[in-house]
């Protein structure tokens, strides 16, 4: 197949790309190069044949248009997007342009492709979005996010992602665009931006600074190895039915603070401090995030039920995985901590 990926240069773009290159696929990565960005993520395929890159920012429909006419690709992932909530409360406006109105212009070109193409019933537009646009569960172990849940984002991040969804499902229905749709929980893994919680307090916690939980630290993620998100991705592409979403999680509901503590212990291990007191003492909690949702959990039963697929690894597993990554690749973060915003408390101006 050959698979048009936006946002391959991001942390979970550069997962699909190396995942889909390593399967046969050839691949075109179309990336704006945000700050977010690192096209070191994808250095193992740059060489290779079946990869290519073209530097495209989403929001110029007529870049966008020429790219996808140009490539005519089999597939479309869509991954491209601003992804910090905390960003999206200081500046909402970018969320919207990239992830509403950037959607919107791939939607367009995509129809367009397909038309060309006959309205041919094995393209794909497969959009990646967030379980964040089903708002905030409440704690009861019972009630998990399915397919069916209603839409409820609450941070200008899930409600840019909840609209771009909307758009993805009216093309389907309007235009008989073949789409395919996935809501993932949290991931994190190699190749983590150093702005997000598993990276700071990695990082952090090597250079002896605070660990800092917003809150409490009693909100509730359900984590899922980013490369188990890339498998299942691949996944849904191929086999999932058209005009259907697919819930994609981890199977493991951790609290943040129980998720740092993991963190605190396999540092203790791998990388003991020298006077051999725990990381888990510089555990600091700071001001909360401006509407916190509680609690997030995917029910997996329509994938695991009618795709068979399932995560590979635990959270402990991948915990450890990612801090070896991180231990090991420490140029790969260091280039990354002059960038802006990076090391700074953001998403406090509401
Ligand atoms: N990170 C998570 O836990 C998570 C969970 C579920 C879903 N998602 C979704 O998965 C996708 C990828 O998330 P991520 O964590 O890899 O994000 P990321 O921020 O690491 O990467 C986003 C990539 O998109 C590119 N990009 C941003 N704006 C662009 C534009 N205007 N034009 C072209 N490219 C642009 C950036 O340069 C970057 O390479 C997003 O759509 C996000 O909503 C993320």
């Amino acid at each position: 197949m050959k698979l048009l990926v936006t946002g391959g240069a991001g942390f979970i773009g550069s997962a699909v790309v190396r995942q889909a290159v390593g399967e046969g696929h050839a691949v075109i990565n179309l990336d704006a190069l945000t700050y977010a960005a690192c096209l070191e993520n994808v250095a193992s395929v740059a060489n290779d044949p079946l990869y290519s890159f073209e530097q495209v920012d989403i929001r110029d429909a007529a870049a966008v248009d020429e790219c996808i006419a140009r490539n005519a690709p089999d597939a479309i992932m869509h991954l491209a997007a601003e992804s910090h909530v905390d960003r999206s409360i200081d500046g909402p406006g970018v969320f919207i342009e990239t992830n509403v109105m950037g959607t919107y212009n791939l939607l367009q070109s995509a129809r367009a492709l397909w038309e060309r193409k006959g309205r041919d019933e094995t393209f794909r537009f497969h959009h990646i979005s967030t379980d964040e646009v089903f708002g905030s569960l409440p704690a009861d172990p019972d009630v998990q996010f399915t397919e069916d849940t209603p839409y409820d984002p609450r941070s200008p991040y899930s409600a840019s992602k909840a609209s771009s969804d909307h758009l993805v499902r009216a093309w389907h229905e309007t235009y008989g665009l073949p789409i395919v749709l996935t809501n993932c929980s949290n991931n994190y893994g190699p190749y983590h931006f150093p702005e997000k919680l598993i990276p700071v307090i990695i990082l952090n916690a090597l250079a002896g600074k605070p660990l800092p939980i917003y809150g409490d630290g009693s909100n509730v993620r359900d984590w899922l190895y980013v490369e188990d998100h890339a498998d299942a991705l691949l996944c849904v592409l191929k086999n999932g039915q058209v005009g259907r979403s697919y819930n994609i999680g981890g199977e493991n509901e951790r609290s943040n603070l129980q998720l740092v503590r993991t963190l605190c212990e396999i540092l203790d291990r791998l990388s003991p401090r020298s006077d051999n007191a725990s990381y888990a003492e510089l555990i600091t909690f700071v001001a909360d995030r401006p509407g916190h949702d509680a609690r997030y959990a995917i029910d997996p039963t329509r994938i695991r039920t009618e795709l068979g697929w399932r995560p590979s690894v635990t959270v402990e597993e991948g915990l450890e995985r990612t801090v070896r990554w991180y231990l090991d690749n420490e140029a790969w973060w260091q280039a990354l901590q002059n960038r802006e915003g990076v090391g700074q408390r953001l998403g406090t101006k509401a």
